[in-house]
């Protein structure tokens, strides 16, 4: 266990925003945990870091920063219908999904490229073209530090919703994720789904999971921007979720709204055909800007803070509202600011 003051995390988000940790502790080894709690006592504000592909982080972060960096993966057993695979909530996501193809574990190829780390996963219970991690997650493993005790949750217990779990939540936030563990069917199914997947050339069902791994990061690297050249979060807004009456009213009012039905009747509106019709896509506002490619994402144009991505943020929000009378409601979360 690393304990350091004043931790530098502008490398340490993929917004790269300049943020400065008054402590910091990385945490490399499950035996770690239990000094770890000895810091986490009841009162004592700290947070989560994985990937940081998910956060706004402040200037100043005054929580404590657990840096989770727990690696090792394993098949834990094998039936004569599925692979049970754990992986230790600090291994890097996209780098476990190539594992796992490789070994002929398949079912996870749609969630391939997406930054951050496994522990993360579940917790926003991420998902793309046409997978959530609710679809093939068994269970994930969890260490409460003001218990010390280790608890697991079934997937049902995750409560999996879209862009949601018992980990934003009361009862579940501020535990600490240390294991994922993931059900993997020996017969494969393709999920060819998405718009996207569909009109993708040479991909029909019966190919190989390596396949639609591969049009799935090509696919992405198309429409997103790489972190590593240009900050952001991904998305920075969930797609509202609207009732069909809303939805048909909407409709009628435009026309060429973009909207994918849910089993419950609702409809999940696409946030960033909204952003787009009010013109944002590709401007700037202060140090940051909307990705020319994909309204939905913003960008660090260099040198931004948080309040340079929330100004921005806001004042998208504020032109869908108006336009639309949609409200949006921000996917990365806030640490040590708000939106
Ligand atoms: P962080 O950003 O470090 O943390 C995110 C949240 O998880 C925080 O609340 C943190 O406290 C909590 N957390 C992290 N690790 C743990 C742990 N071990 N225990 C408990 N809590 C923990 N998301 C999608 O769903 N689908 C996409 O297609 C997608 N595409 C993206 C594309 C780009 C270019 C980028 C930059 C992001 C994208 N995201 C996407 C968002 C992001 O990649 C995911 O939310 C990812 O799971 C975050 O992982 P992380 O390790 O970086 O988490
Ligand atoms: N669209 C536009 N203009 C834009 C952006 C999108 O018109 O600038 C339209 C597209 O043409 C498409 C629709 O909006 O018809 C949806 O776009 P896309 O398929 O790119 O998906 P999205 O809704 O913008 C969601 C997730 C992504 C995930 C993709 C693929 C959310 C908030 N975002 O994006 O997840 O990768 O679907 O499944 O649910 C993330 O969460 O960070 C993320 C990147």
């Amino acid at each position: 266990m690393d304990f350091i003051q004043q931790k530098d995390l502008s490398r340490l988000n993929t917004l790269g925003l300049k943020s400065l940790a008054r402590n910091y502790i990385s945490l490399c080894n499950k035996k770690d945990l239990t000094g770890i709690s000895g810091l986490l006592k009841p009162g004592v504000p700290y947070f989560i870091l994985g990937g940081g592909s998910n956060v706004v982080l402040s200037e100043q972060v005054d929580q404590i920063v657990v840096h989770n960096q727990l690696k090792g993966i394993c098949l834990v057993r094998e039936s004569d219908t599925d692979w049970l695979v754990e992986a230790a909530a600090g291994e890097i996501w996209h780098d476990f999904v190539v594992y796992c193809t490789q070994q002929g574990w398949y079912g996870l190829e749609n969630l391939a490229l997406i930054p951050g780390t496994v522990g993360a996963a579940p917790v926003q219970n991420i998902g793309a073209y046409g997978v959530e991690v609710k679809d093939r997650l068994d269970s994930v493993v969890a260490y409460d530090p003001l218990t010390q005790t280790e608890r697991i949750f079934n997937n049902e217990q995750c409560r999996f919703a879209y862009r949601d779990s018992i980990f934003k939540h009361e009862d579940g936030k501020g535990l600490i994720i240390t294991a994922v563990r993931f059900r993997l069917p020996k017969q494969w199914v393709p999920v060819l789904s998405y718009p996207d997947l569909q009109q993708y050339e040479g991909l029909q069902s019966g190919l190989a999971a390596q396949a639609v791994l591969d049009a799935v990061c090509e696919i992405r690297r198309r429409k997103l921007p790489d972190p590593k050249v240009t900050g952001n979060a991904g998305s920075f807004f969930k797609n509202p979720i609207v009732s069909a009456q809303h939805y048909w009213q909407l409709k009628e009012q435009f026309p060429g709204i973009v909207a994918y039905e849910q089993p419950n009747n609702s409809y999940k509106l696409a946030a960033g055909w909204m952003i787009d019709q009010c013109g944002w896509k590709g401007r700037q506002l202060g140090n940051a800007g909307v990705h020319a490619r994909q309204a939905l994402v913003i960008i660090n144009t260099g040198n931004a803070c948080a309040a340079d991505i929330i100004a921005i943020a806001k004042a998208i929000a504020g032109d869908v509202r108006q336009k639309f009378g949609v409200s949006l409601e921000p996917e990365p979360v806030f640490v040590g600011t708000g939106f």
